[in-house]
């Protein structure tokens, strides 16, 4: 039987290649030898405000986004966290053998306490431990993930270690598995891509809109003219390059660069066409995924159905351990 492991995605907006590069893409390469169970987390999403009438659309989207990249829903369970009402359970057990001095220590926290300083609520402070539930729940060895939530990671291993410790061994202490793509920079060459930054290249944008993107990106601040020599190794699109490209194009775009041999917008035609190869073939299955909701729908609902025996099997140990198993 094939083991399972969690890892999922907020629907809070649409997909951009960090999600795919950093997550979905080394998820799709483990659903053959593992039974991945894929969640689109919706309790996570509600720690920051949002329009509960666009919830709905958001999550049939990133299921599209799942399918469209190639995630195959019968290797793999696709889920929404609501639906498998053992996640906010076991957080809440969770909650029980977490001290809050820890939890105000989890950077992200402090990131998002910055980003919205008029909405620090309990959801917000309490998210990596709803986020050790998902994990623990599968009894995940692995977890796929983008270098951001390493820290989330780092406490789902000392919770799963302080459960053991009060309530006896139950949980192995998962550890997170980083791809080339672990760190996607944003466009602007400053800060990770981020929905919240507007500085991504999403997984439905055209090809005019690809083009425009990276035309119109910052390169190396200091090569101000064509004739310039630049430097590759500070340049957020040569950073690009390094996962995109060849060995021969990135040999061609450093040495050119570096001599000045070529411009920025000849580096940039390499990369635009790829990414644009990369897009189009999820942006268009994309599309005909949404057209038909109702089989995006039961795909999720399959999912779930799926994933809740797995989860009430923890559940049952975890309940037994902690005396609440009565009757
Ligand atoms: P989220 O929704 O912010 O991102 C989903 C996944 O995409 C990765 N990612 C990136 N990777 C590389 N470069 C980037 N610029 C980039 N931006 C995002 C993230 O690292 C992540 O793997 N807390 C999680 C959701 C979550 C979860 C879980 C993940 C809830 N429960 C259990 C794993 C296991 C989050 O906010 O991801």
């Amino acid at each position: 039987m094939r083991k399972h492991f969690f890892s999922g995605i907020q629907p809070s907006g649409r997909l951009h290649i960090g999600n795919y590069l950093g997550a979905i893409k080394q998820w799709i390469s483990l659903q053959d030898s593992y039974e991945p169970v894929f969640g689109i987390v919706d309790y996570h999403a509600m720690t920051v405000r949002y329009d509960p009438l666009e919830m709905p659309g958001r999550v049939l989207d990133a299921a599209a986004s799942y399918v469209a990249a190639g995630l195959d829903p019968e290797k793999s369970i696709l889920m929404v966290q609501s639906h498998v009402p053992e996640h906010v359970e076991l957080a809440w057990i969770l909650n029980c053998v977490t001290p809050m001095g820890r939890l105000s220590r989890v950077p992200t926290f402090k990131e998002k306490v910055r980003q919205n300083p008029d909405n620090v609520n309990m959801g917000l402070f309490g998210y990596p431990i709803l986020m050790a539930a998902d994990i623990l729940l599968y009894r995940s060895e692995i977890v796929p993930v983008g270098e951001d939530q390493v820290p989330h990671l780092e406490f789902t291993r000392e919770v799963a270690r302080r459960f053991n410790s009060v309530f006896g061994e139950t949980f192995r202490e998962p550890v997170e598995v980083l791809s080339k793509g672990a760190r996607i920079r944003g466009l602007d060459g400053i800060n990770k891509m981020s929905k919240s930054l507007e500085n991504c290249l999403y997984l439905d944008d055209s090809d005019e809109v690809i083009s425009k993107k990276i035309s119109t990106a910052p390169t190396d601040p200091a090569r101000k003219r064509r004739t310039d020599p630049g430097d590759p190794d500070v340049c957020n699109i040569y950073s690009y390059h390094r996962i995109f490209s060849t060995p021969e194009e990135l040999e061609h775009c450093a040495h050119g660069c570096a001599t000045a041999e070529i411009g920025c917008l000849d580096c940039k035609r390499i990369l635009i066409r790829h990414v644009q190869e990369m897009v189009a073939p999820i942006r268009d299955r994309r599309a005909d995924l949404l057209a038909r909701p109702d089989d995006l729908i039961e795909i999720l609902r399959l999912g779930a159905e799926r994933a809740r025996p797995i989860a009430q099997a923890t559940m049952a140990e975890v309940k037994a351990k902690v005396g609440v198993a009565v009757g």
